[in-house]
């Protein structure tokens, strides 16, 4: 038992809370929970980062004084994360007093130490990363930023530099020696290339906005955000007694995305060898886990308005929500949430399993053992209760070890793991059979060891689960989670016999959804917003199917990018549309695709739209399918050929089609990949 530091990053103002920020976020609380349960002191950080130009513009856009503007957003996180059940210990804001404070001293300190200079600086900036970028690194034609897809700036100026480059071998002797800072291992490898390519000294001040903290003797500058930003871990716990978790026997995790990994894992241990920190006082771990993508698309703004979080954990419970994210997405990779992957998850898992358990095990104690908690028996275990044995054992260890190990998803793989044994010992015990034979000792084994299970569930549930997981204890007539520290609760043995102690069923605690609730709450879930890629593989979009023979192999659903890249997908502007004569589905588009002439399109799209409503929309075209004849109908008096040249991509059933689009500024013909 030790002490636990865990910190997300501190978001951007620009943006209120959504399902990328909330993940992390989760995650977050989610480790810092397992480790109370293990009786490690912890405390956890989240907040906003509310300095630098990108804010100042946004709040100028508003009209606002970039203070007012902080101050409504950074309430909207602050406001956000109790609704999912996330209990950080601080909120930091990066115009927090005391914050301003600690990066003016670092600062000092840095620059004491001869890590600063004045010099002038020529490059390019993107305003979305606060960073500048390398010539290299941009993407042509138009000097875009890889990751915004936006144009960068030109940005010449005055700055103060910080001698990175010196901290170029430091950096890599620190990694050699704490193979565990970066992780997961793939990242860590490309930081490791990353740093060995070189590193140049780095810009650390501005002077054309003022919006952050001043450079001290020199209040033309303001600190470059990223400089104010990281410091905010450190910040956070001051000097006094919350310094004891920036201490060398301290854990400290900073968990962040992939995104900002660089700062994280270059730029601040630099920082902080720069101010005199020695090896032992860096954070020991800097996990970049993946990013999400919603239902198989990119969260693009649009979207990540559309998913919102709070929406999510309102309709379904927080910890539904919490679940779902931890489970389904292997912490560390980018992973896609699906909202019907959820609710069939939620059904299986929860539903199913879990919550079955809990109440079939109720449901034969209220039968069988007046509702109470029945005495036990260790001395006459059969072959089944010696599996029981094994798959707790088994389980609770590797959930206990997935936990520590970063890694949410396996630590509930095995949590589900668990309750399915559970539910198999049931049926092979049959408590029921028992009955008939009057073999009461028998049963309070069995109903003794399936409560005790039950009680190791709800705590392995709850750094995921905490309101369910003490939901679940009051029903096994046990008191909620109260973690303190000095105390592990993390079940090893069969939790203590809990003799007499009564049960209190409340009904379901995971009533599963049938097909019917399943659609509608996927109908009030699932965000209305236009595609604005080409959907993932799963998704029910009509494909194109190309005529060539596949490189995949038999069975394997996969196709080789080769096989991707044969089809021609490409943005077109419907320029007329008209019903066919005589044929209720279909009808007649020309659509630009940036061609000498527009292209003839037939599509069954009748059922759900009139043909007005279609010009002018962007929609994403198969081009290079081979022409397809329809038949032919009569036009103006005129008996013509239907043949389409292409075709469109939607989702759905005929009368309630959903066709893929594309932002408005893609031009006509631009090839999607
Ligand atoms: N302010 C900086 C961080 C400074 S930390 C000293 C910043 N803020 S941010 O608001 O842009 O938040 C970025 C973080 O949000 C990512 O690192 C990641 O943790 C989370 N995510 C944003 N979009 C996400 C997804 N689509 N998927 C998963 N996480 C995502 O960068």
């Amino acid at each position: 038992m030790g002490r636990f530091y865990v910190t997300t990053p501190i978001y951007y103002v620009n943006d209120v809370p959504h399902l990328g920020t909330a993940y992390t976020t989760i995650v977050t609380d989610a480790l810092r929970r397992f480790h109370q349960l293990r009786g490690d002191e912890t405390f956890m950080l989240t907040g906003t980062d509310e300095h630098g130009l990108k804010i100042e513009r946004e709040a100028k856009t508003k009209g606002l004084e970039p203070k007012v503007f902080t101050d409504a957003i950074s309430a909207r996180f602050r406001e956000a994360w109790p609704k999912l059940d996330i209990e950080a210990d601080r909120f930091i804001r990066t115009t927090d007093p005391d914050h301003e404070a600690f990066v003016t001293d670092l600062w000092k300190k840095i620059e004491a130490n001869g890590d600063l200079y004045e010099g002038e600086y020529e490059g390019w900036y993107c305003v979305g990363c606060e960073s500048l970028k390398t010539d290299k690194e941009l993407e042509q034609p138009g000097n875009l930023c890889p990751l915004h897809k936006s144009p960068v700036e030109r940005v010449k100026e005055s700055s103060y530099f910080f001698r990175l480059e010196k901290w170029q071998k430091p950096l890599l002797d620190f990694y050699a020696r704490h193979p565990d800072f970066i992780q997961p291992e793939s990242r860590r490898n490309e930081v490791l290339s990353f740093v060995q390519s070189g590193l140049k000294d780095l810009s650390v001040s501005r002077t054309t906005f003022s919006w952050g903290i001043p450079v001290p003797g020199n209040p033309k500058h303001v600190m470059y955000v990223w400089f104010d930003a990281l410091s905010n871990y450190r910040s956070a716990l001051g000097t006094g007694e919350l310094a004891r978790f920036w201490a060398p026997s301290a854990k400290v995790v900073h968990v962040v995305g992939k995104d900002i990994l660089r700062f994280h894992a270059v730029f601040w241990p630099a920082f902080l060898l720069s101010a005199g920190y020695k090896e032992e006082e860096l954070p020991d771990v800097i996990y970049a886990h993946g990013f999400l993508t919603v239902d198989g698309q990119k969260m693009g703004k649009a979207l990540r308005n559309s998913v919102d979080p709070l929406k999510l954990a309102a309709e379904l419970g927080p910890d539904v929500l919490r679940y779902h994210l931890l489970r389904a997405i292997a912490f560390g990779q980018d992973g896609d949430f699906d909202h019907a992957a959820l609710l069939e998850r939620y059904n299986a898992d929860l539903g199913k399993n879990v919550g079955n358990l809990l109440s079939r095990v109720i449901g034969l104690c209220t039968k069988m053992t007046d509702g109470k908690h029945p005495g036990d028996d260790p001395t006459t275990d059969t072959q089944i209760e010696a599996d029981l044995a094994q798959a707790y054992e088994t389980n609770v260890d590797a959930a206990r070890t997935a936990w520590d190990e970063l890694a949410p998803h396996l630590a509930l793989e095995h949590t589900m793991k668990l309750a399915n044994a559970a539910n198999l010992y049931v049926d092979r015990a049959a408590p029921w059979t028992c009955a008939k034979n009057g073999d009461t000792a028998r049963i309070d084994k069995i109903l003794s060891r399936l409560l005790r299970v039950l009680e190791a569930i709800s705590v392995m549930l709850w750094p995921a689960m905490p309101t369910k997981a003490d939901a679940m204890r009051a029903q096994l007539g046990l008191t909620p989670i109260a973690a303190t520290a000095g105390v592990d609760v993390w079940p090893t043995a069969m939790p203590k016999i809990r003799a007499g102690v009564a049960l209190a069923h409340a009904g379901a605690l995971f009533p599963t959804y049938d097909e019917k609730a399943q659609k509608e709450l996927l109908a009030k879930l699932v965000p209305k917003v236009e595609l604005t890629e080409a959907p993932a593989p799963k998704t029910t979009a009509k494909t194109a199917t190309a005529t060539t023979p596949s490189t995949a192999t038999e069975g394997d659903t996969t196709i080789a990018y080769d096989d991707f890249a044969k089809v021609d997908l490409r943005v077109g502007l419907v320029k007329t549309a008209e019903k066919v004569p005589k044929k209720d589905k279909l009808l007649r588009l020309s659509v630009d695709l940036g061609e000498a002439e527009p292209r003839t399109i037939v599509a069954g799209l009748a059922l759900t739209f009139a043909p007005e409503a279609l010009v002018g929309k962007k929609v994403i075209v198969v081009a290079n399918l081979a022409p397809r004849e329809f038949g032919s109908a009569e036009f103006d008096g005129k008996k013509v050929k239907l043949v389409s040249q292409g075709m469109l991509l939607a989702s759905g059933p005929s009368e309630a089609l959903r066709l893929a689009t594309i932002d408005d500024d893609a031009p006509p013909g631009s090839r999607l990949k």
